[in-house]
């Protein structure tokens, strides 16, 4: 459905993310292309409510987005100072993601676009990460991405909005899906990433030797299960582990990601070479909060003649202002949808892409 287009012109849009267990509202000002302003971005984590089950429950998940969601929307709409008649726009997250959680967020922005009168925006999330860094540094498509996340790990060719070529996927577990296992059977809390960072710190990256998965392999594609079972496999041996083994652990897979995860972002440098991309690498989703990673992608980009963009840490993890620029970029394109638009749990940005050889499974990451 299209509406009015103005791709140069302005907009206020309020964004609601609920796909998984943080529930965010924010309002973001498009002045123009390339330059956003966020005027709120309210983010509340559900991570206590999961924290007995060791994972996200989706059940609990939605229950705890309807709980949330109208006060954070309220409190994103008095932040900004404005009220609902001032929007242009209602944009919310679609999908992918957990189902029950879609159907809370996607709900409410339906009920208050229709109350007010107002567009509705549905967004894809990956989409939301992907152009993060037009709302942070006026980036512009085209450019590669490198999205990494806890239920994906995929290099695209960003050509637009809307417009996405898949180069590479996970063949087994996404990458943030990796940090989460790592850290579960070193004992650490749930969402495992930031922590095995925090550990990492303190850590000898060379103690343990770990496999750099696909390293050398000419399609750009990644693997992570082989390397958190040879994590495992070096706990099993220690036995009990102090807290140096656990730091030592976390520091060595973090190399090992870092390593395997730069070898790829090379070899996906040749294709985007191919399609004349310009030589920009952008990381994005909330594995690209990880410093390390962050580190040593800036030494091959740099190494390579590239430049790196990654968005500030608290607009990697899930949050509603990626969600409110993406409904913008796409309002201003004249790219609406209408109220009865359904949720979708499987929602990849390149429907064309075919499944990597050896994908294990595939309804949760093509
Ligand atoms: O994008 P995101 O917030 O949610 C999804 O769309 O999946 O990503 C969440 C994932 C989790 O797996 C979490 O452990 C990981 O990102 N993550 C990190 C860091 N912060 C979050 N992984 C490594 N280092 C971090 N600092
Ligand atoms: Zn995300």
């Amino acid at each position: 459905m299209t509406g009015g287009a103005n791709p140069a012109g302005s907009c206020l849009v309020l964004g609601i993310e609920t796909s998984c267990d943080e529930t965010a509202a924010a309002v973001v000002a498009r002045d123009g292309p390339g330059r956003g302003r966020i005027l709120s971005n309210v983010v509340r984590s559900q991570w206590e409510q999961h924290r007995a089950f060791g994972g996200v429950v989706p059940e609990l998940a939605a229950r705890a987005h309807v709980e949330c969601l109208d006060e954070l929307i309220a409190e994103a709409l008095t932040t900004a100072g404005i009220g609902l008649r001032d929007l242009d726009a209602v944009a919310a997250t679609a999908g992918p993601g957990l189902i029950g959680g879609l159907i809370v967020g996607l709900t409410s922005a339906k009920a208050l676009a229709f109350a007010a009168d107002k567009p509705l925006v549905a967004v894809n999330h990956l989409e939301a990460h992907a152009l993060t860094v037009g709302l942070t540094e006026g980036l512009l498509p085209p450019y590669l991405l490198l999205l990494v996340s806890g239920g994906h790990t995929q290099i695209l060719g960003v050509e637009g909005v809307g417009r996405y070529a898949r180069v590479a996927t996970t063949i087994d577990d996404a990458l943030g899906e990796a940090f989460d296992k790592t850290a579960k059977l070193l004992g650490l809390p749930q969402p495992g990433g930031p922590h095995v960072e925090r550990m990492a710190r303190t850590g000898d990256a060379t103690r343990f030797d770990l496999p750099r998965p696909m390293a050398g392999r000419e399609e750009p594609h990644f693997s992570f299960a082989g390397l958190k079972t040879a994590v495992r496999r070096r706990a099993q041996e220690l036995g009990q582990l102090t807290p140096q083994d656990v730091a030592d652990l976390c520091a060595a897979f973090e190399l090992a990601v870092t390593e395997s995860v730069a070898d790829r972002c090379r070899k996906a440098f040749r294709w985007a070479q191919l399609r004349g991309l310009p030589r920009h690498l952008v990381i994005a989703g909330g594995v690209a909060a990880n410093q390390r990673l962050r580190a040593g992608l800036d030494v091959v980009a740099a190494d390579a003649d590239w430049t790196l963009h990654v968005p500030p840490v608290a607009l990697c993890t899930d949050n509603g202002a990626m969600i409110a620029w993406a409904g913008a970029e796409r309002f201003a394109r004249g790219l609406i949808d209408p109220l009865d638009v359904a949720p979708r749990a499987r929602w990849p940005l390149d429907a064309t892409a075919i499944p990597a050889l050896g994908h294990g499974r595939l309804g949760a990451k093509a």
